[in-house]
């Protein structure tokens, strides 16, 4: 019986290098085994998401934050940074956690042995 499990990867050691990382932006692209994502900045709150419109397929590279919205900079649609949800469509949403040993994102997946 396969469950449905989350697989975690860290992609920063603190907190802080991922601060860093975002430098002045709101929005910075990464790429990881999960492929490309794009890591969102509202205050101190952080999102990750996959860097694909749900519109039209297209990157979201070059996206701003708008009260708590991503903006696509395509044709502007916005999609809330809590669910992923706009314009009757969703973001691929990927969770984010902080531990001591590192800031992870989580993608869903599943698994055989649970
Ligand atoms: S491709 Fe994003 S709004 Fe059209």
């Amino acid at each position: 019986m396969f469950n449905r499990i989350i697989k975690w990867q860290k992609i920063f050691e603190t907190k802080e290098a991922l601060i860093e990382y975002f430098g002045t932006k709101q929005t910075v692209l990464f790429k990881n085994t999960f492929g490309e994502i794009m890591l969102a900045r509202a205050g101190e709150n952080f999102y990750a998401f996959e860097n694909k419109c749900p519109h039209q397929n297209k990157s979201l590279v070059g996206c701003v934050i708008d009260e708590g919205m991503i903006v696509c900079p395509w044709h502007k649609y916005a999609f809330s940074c809590e669910t992923g949800r706009g314009h009757a469509l969703y973001l691929e949403k990927y969770p984010i956690k902080f531990e001591d040993d590192g800031v992870f994102i989580g993608k869903e997946g599943w698994s055989l042995f649970g």
